[in-house]
């Protein structure tokens, strides 16, 4: 039996658009075989920058190859807390625009944490979520970013292994990256619903994504320190799936093609 500290995560040696074409294609494969089988899909899906290049690609992929999105279901890794559903910033925004109205998708197909819930009603509404991960037969496949903390969903450096979907407090690196997009660092919420590390691991297939220079310390601190909840992200190393998709692998000399 393999240790989490002895797997290394495979890297894929690639641009930012050949990375999104090759993920893309394979959710595309993916979804057209379990359509042949009359068999659904679930993705785990990311918003951010990283994977809007994904997005992109499967819009077109919908639009242009008449890839049908009917048997898919999605659930996001997090949303803000205390933000409405309108706002620009919150997830659920982000992911009508652009995915599940780009793919064709109908809303009922989409889950994400609800961000206005009130504080009463999180516990609940958390396991609640986790409840119809469970009953949707598990994700099949889930996308990842990495913030420059090392985070993976809003899960912050701390968070342990076992983790599940909760309330969580935002840490001072993920809203200061945030403060862009929200316009100040005050505008940021403080807190966040997101899926727990276990929730991510438990995923049959993780494909994860980094590029550009401000993700090379994170980069390698993933691939280098301890497995631990210091940096969250190297709960992946271990996981009998993952794959990596980065422009920075050449500085490890780990690259796979
Ligand atoms: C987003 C999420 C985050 C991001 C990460 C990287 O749903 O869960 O973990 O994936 O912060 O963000 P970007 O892609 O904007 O660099």
């Amino acid at each position: 039996m393999m240790t989490a500290d002895a797997a290394p995560i495979p890297l894929v040696d690639c641009t930012p658009s050949e990375g999104a074409r090759a993920v893309a294609a394979e959710i595309a494969a993916l979804v057209r075989a379990r359509r042949a089988a009359g068999r659904g899909v679930v993705l785990g899906l990311a918003t951010g920058r990283t994977p809007l290049g994904i997005y992109a690609e499967l819009a077109r992929l919908h639009r242009e190859e008449g890839l049908d999105f009917a048997n898919v279901t999605t659930f996001n890794l997090d949303e803000y807390l205390g933000l409405r559903a309108d706002h620009p910033q919150s997830y659920r925004r982000y992911m009508r625009e652009r995915v599940w109205r780009p793919l064709g998708m109908s809303l009922e197909q989409g889950w994400i944490p609800a961000g206005e819930i009130a504080p009463s009603q999180v516990d609940a509404h958390c396991r609640e979520y986790e409840r119809a991960i469970a009953e949707a037969g598990g994700i099949d496949l889930q996308l990842l970013g990495i913030g420059r903390n090392g985070h993976i969903g809003f899960n912050e450096p701390g968070s342990p292994r076992d983790s599940r979907t909760r309330r969580v407090e935002l840490d001072a690196l993920t809203r200061e990256d945030a403060a862009r997009d929200f316009g100040s660092l005050e505008a940021v919420p403080r807190h966040a619903i997101t899926v727990g590390v276990a929730t991510i691991l438990s995923a049959r297939r993780i494909r994860v994504l980094a590029f550009g220079e401000s993700k090379r310390e994170v980069l390698e601190r993933t691939l280098s320190r301890p497995v631990g909840p210091e940096v969250p992200a190297t709960f992946l190393r271990g996981h009998p799936d993952v794959r990596l998709f980065t422009d920075l692998a050449s500085a490890h000399g780990k690259a796979a093609r």
